[in-house]
């Protein structure tokens, strides 16, 4: 099944709860555009592409709650309700990317349909949005596959896999590609602090497709690199500038540090939605900075792993900057440095499948 699906039947969205992975395989079912925004920001739902499907599955719910019967008001209804979801994660540009792109389809509508009609092109373009991640994290995947040879070692951060978009994913896409080639290839799965993304589902994932891999702590990636024992790392990202540089989950920096300092390629993921063009480096891109409860609480031998009463930060990414990393690799082809010209021409780029 897909991460994030509409159900035409009952005309609810349904999603993988990925707080309860891998425990549980959990579908919640959602009536309430509020409730999904809220699912949002407790990352029921979470990783770039899927927030952004998420959200506009979040808009057609809205339209279906709104009573308006005349297409201005419908329209007007729509605008907050994309306002508020807008609000639910500040790091991922997906989530404004897909809603604008709505909003914008609304647009053509309003001069001349009903508001059953928007409501209906609402729908149909947040369906659209899903169906093309899931075709465009292939094309990606072919792309990315060429670059792991037979026999590589890989290090792969946080979770962007098929929990991380409608499906297949972008950088374990990548991954998954080229082991569905054939090419024998094992995994490095950085356990990501603190929310545990890559143990909990980048392993799940893993074991699923029969990837072999191991969990390592994120801090001992280094000594792997260092000891020459991993040749690729392959990272998403949750909003990249025009500049190439990278906003990705928290531990990122760091591990492009000590892979650059090691000369391993760095390989940054990233199907064009999630590139920023408006914004002209990655000290631009908001920080979401989660609750401190998140990185506290933890227990060793049995008690509370750090003295009553400590506090945390918990910034959720971090920005890798661009000459950090080796290519940044979308559907339309892989940009090299420079990026300044380089990723531009690759996003605007439209490939012929
Ligand atoms: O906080 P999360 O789990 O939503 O962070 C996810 C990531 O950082 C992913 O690497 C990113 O969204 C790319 S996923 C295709």
């Amino acid at each position: 099944m897909r991460t994030v699906e509409w159900n035409y039947a009952t005309s609810q969205l349904q999603m993988i709860d990925q707080r309860l992975l891998p425990g549980e395989l959990t579908v919640a079912v959602f009536d309430d555009y509020r409730e999904v925004s809220q699912a949002i920001s407790d990352m029921v739902v979470r990783g770039a592409p899927a927030i952004g499907a998420a959200a506009g599955f979040g808009l057609a719910l809205a339209a279906q709650q709104s009573t308006a019967r005349k297409v201005e008001s419908l329209h007007s209804d729509m605008e907050e309700a994309a306002n508020f979801l807008k609000r639910a994660r500040p790091t991922a540009v997906n989530l404004t990317w897909a809603l604008e792109r709505i909003l914008r389809k609304t647009y053509c509508v309003m001069d001349h349909g009903s508001a059953d009609d928007l409501r209906l092109a609402i729908l149909n373009e947040a369906q659209r949005i899903a169906d093309e991640d899931v075709e465009i994290n292939k094309r990606i995947a072919m792309h990315g596959a060429q670059l792991i040879a037979d026999g590589d070692v890989i290090i792969h951060h946080c979770n962007t896999g098929a929990l991380a978009t409608v499906d297949w994913g972008t950088a374990l896409g990548v991954i998954r590609m080229a082991h569905e080639q054939g090419k024998k290839i094992h995994v490095l799965v950085d356990e990501t602090r603190p929310r545990l993304q890559g143990a909990r589902l980048t392993a799940w994932e893993l074991t699923q497709y029969g990837i072999p891999f191991d969990i390592i702590t994120d801090n001992a990636a280094g000594y792997f690199l260092r000891a020459g024992q991993a040749q690729k790392v392959f990272v998403g990202s949750d909003r990249t500038a025009a500049n190439g540089d990278v906003a990705n989950k928290i531990g990122t920096y760091m591990l492009a540090l000590a892979t650059h300092d090691n000369g391993v390629p760095f390989y940054a993921v990233v199907p064009t939605s999630t590139v920023d063009l408006s914004l002209a480096s990655g000290g631009m891109i908001p920080i979401e900075e989660r609750d401190q409860a998140e990185v506290l609480g933890l227990t060793f031998q049995g008690m509370l792993a750090h003295p009553e009463g400590a506090t945390a930060r918990n910034p959720a990414f971090d920005v890798t900057p661009h000459r950090l990393i080796t290519g940044i690799i979308t559907e339309n082809g892989v940009a090299y440095p420079p990026y300044g010209e380089n990723l531009e021409r690759v996003v605007k780029k439209k490939e012929t499948p």
